[in-house]
């Protein structure tokens, strides 16, 4: 949440600055800023709007700022409204000193309630403002000693300064007073330093680096770094200078093109044939002795074979697919497993067990509750002492190098390529195929499952790349007519059991976080129990219907919807009982266990050509962004 660019070196910041802006815009876009040290004056130019960074783009676009070092925001609020006033950068009362955070500073009402007692007047409503207050104090105080006006000194001050801070940030400021120096920082927020030619850029994510370097350095976590056009300096929290090799972006990385798609989430949505091409590329290998594929994995799996129980940790959308995970590693592998919201289990963990496996899942890798509570069961399971309850762990990403990346050692990256739509799709997908490769190889060490029945999933995840792209074209115009005949609804139900109530879930979030239209989930059988008071003819039921266990009872269910007048709409191949859907968006058939896979794809259709049709920024709807870095 939030994006920050800060640049110093010998090229022009400004263009830099924006470039990096619209790469990150993404993280927020309730309003953007940069400053720029005047490369003749040395004074801290500042520019802000409200709104996305074309605001900004258009109120600088007669301005020429001349300064190579600068520092830029794009904002997704939490302390203080979407205002000018409360866009980022925040400057001190003297005007010298600008700062860009990404977080929370937790005790920031503390902090300003000193500050105000010294006479300091605030701008602004957020927590970022007592940074640069607090930098020109301790720079006030530094002076006295008769340190020189210098990078190192800016740097002393901002250690200082963040010592006192409590809370979460990645930050970046300038001084007027060392003008070609930047220094930055993080604590549990993501930062990155890429080195370019005659410059270096630091970023919060790496597509705002793409464009200039793909040699990266990540700040690591606590650590403290002076930038000036000769090179750069890290520290950690003990103040140890650090000394690393640089590392190089993922060719993937550098890609995000919207192609000559409307949107980024349609192309996205379009992109899922080749991620399971991808997936089965990475990781399903042909023993070429027996024949019999196997699950490749980048890590030794030896530790797997003595795990009895999963713990799944994860939010939103992520979550959803490790619900779908859990029903394939309960039911298929046969390994008792259970899914947590991260912001749940980091202040009501279960009991410590023993012989667990923790599977972290984040597309971003930076969402702040999943790191904050694989961090604590990491820190409960290593002081248990005993060997049995030892931190087993697996993250299940698509940026390996994010926070979770380096804070996990067994990586699982879904290899989806940049998703740029804040809504989940392809990730999500990628996701699932995880779990699919998790639950064989359990099945597998395990023997939960014969080998027939292993091939037998296996084959059908092989058919996967042809039936999606059928599916795509099948749904796309079928999706975008019943979005005409839809986009006016105010509520929709979703329903679904077994393997495809998590989809059920899924659909109904794509719905509303783009569409801005009320949608629930439900477990099929459970509606009866409650949400069947909501249902009249003006709000449609969409109902997953796949052959299988549950099939006959999900169909029982929704002629019960139907009874209420409600409009079906089924997400079920042309089977007996489906006649009682209103309207059928057409299944391939498959085996149930990979249905999900299936079922989502005209789910996530359905979501955006409702929210296209409303005239709705899919790709970026309103109070969301992409990584949400605070809890
Ligand atoms: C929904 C969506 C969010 C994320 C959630 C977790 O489309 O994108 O619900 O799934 O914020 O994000 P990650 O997976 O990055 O941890």
């Amino acid at each position: 949440m939030c994006g920050i660019v800060a640049v110093t070196g010998y090229k022009k910041a400004l263009p830099l600055l924006l470039n990096g802006l619209g790469k990150l815009e993404y993280r927020g876009y309730d309003s953007a800023g940069i400053a720029i040290i005047h490369s003749e004056t040395k004074n801290i130019v500042c520019n802000k709007t409200e709104g996305k960074l074309k605001n900004l783009i258009n109120n600088l676009s007669e301005k020429n700022i001349p300064g190579t070092v600068g520092i830029g925001h794009t904002r997704w609020a939490t302390h203080g409204k979407p205002e000018v006033k409360n866009a980022h950068p925040h400057i001190d009362s003297s005007g010298t000193v600008a700062v860009v955070q990404n977080g929370i500073i937790e005790n920031f009402q503390d902090l300003k309630n000193k500050l105000q007692k010294e006479g300091i007047i605030f701008n602004s409503d957020t927590d970022t403002e007592v940074i640069p207050h607090l930098i020109q104090r301790e720079l006030n105080t530094l002076s006295k000693l008769k340190l020189e006006n210098n990078g190192s000194t800016l740097l002393v001050a901002v250690r200082n300064v963040i010592s006192d801070l409590e809370g979460s940030y990645a930050l970046a400021v300038l001084w007027s007073g060392a003008p070609s120096s930047l220094v930055v920082a993080r604590r549990q927020a993501p930062l990155i330093i890429g080195l370019g030619e005659g410059e270096f850029i630091c970023a919060s994510d790496t597509p705002a680096i793409a464009n200039f370097t793909n040699i990266i350095l990540p700040l690591e976590d606590e650590e403290i770094a002076l930038l000036t056009p000769l090179g750069i300096e890290i520290y950690d929290s003990n103040n140890e200078r650090q000394y690393r090799n640089p590392v190089s972006l993922k060719v993937s990385e550098q890609v995000i093109d919207k192609m000559n798609f409307k949107h980024f989430m349609l192309k996205e949505i379009y992109d899922q044939p080749d991620t399971a091409k991808n997936w089965l590329e990475n990781y399903l290998i042909k023993n070429s002795e027996n024949g019999q594929y196997q699950i490749k994995y980048p890590f030794d799996t030896k530790f797997l074979e003595s795990i009895a129980r999963i713990e799944i940790i994860a939010c939103g959308t992520s979550k959803h697919a490790a619900m779908v995970g859990s029903f394939l590693l309960e039911q298929f592998s046969g390994i008792p497993t259970n899914v947590y919201y991260a912001s749940e289990f980091r202040y009501s963990p279960p009991p410590l067990l023993p012989n667990t496996l923790t599977i972290g899942v984040s597309q971003s890798g930076e969402t702040a509750d999943t790191i904050a509570a694989i961090d604590m069961e990491i820190k409960r399971r290593s002081i248990a002492g005993d060997e049995k309850f030892r931190p087993n762990l697996i993250a299940i990403t698509n940026r390996s190098e994010s926070s979770i990346g380096r804070q996990v050692s067994n990586i699982i990256d879904i290899c989806a390529g940049i998703e740029v739509g804040v809504a989940a799709t392809k990730t999500f997908f990628a996701q699932l195929l995880s779990f699919y490769g998790l639950a064989i190889h359990f099945a597998q060490i395990k023997g939960s499952q014969s080998p027939d029945e292993i091939k037998k999933l296996i084959t059908e995840l092989i058919k996967l790349p042809p039936l999606l792209e059928d599916l795509l074209e099948k749904h796309d115009q079928s999706s975008e007519k019943l979005a005409h005949d839809f986009f006016n609804i105010k509520d929709v139900i979703f329903l679904g059991r077994g393997i495809n109530y998590p989809i059920a879930l899924e659909g109904a979030l794509k719905l509303k976080e783009i569409s801005y239209i009320h949608a629930a989930g439900y477990p099929a059988g459970e509606m009866k129990h409650g949400p069947i008071a909501l249902l009249d003819k003006k709000v449609p039921v969409i109902s997953i219907a796949s052959p299988g266990e549950v099939f006959d009872k999900v169909i029982s269910n929704a002629q019960e919807a139907k009874a209420r007048d409600s409009y079906l709409i089924g997400i079920a191949p042309e089977c007996n009982g489906t006649e009682i859907f209103d309207y059928l968006m057409k299944i391939p058939s498959s085996n149930e266990w990979v249905s999900p896979l299936l079922n989502i794809v005209p789910l996530q259709l359905l979501s955006y050509h409702i929210a296209a049709h409303r005239g709705l920024d899919v790709d970026q709807p309103r109070n969301l962004a992409k990584s949400v870095t605070v809890e």
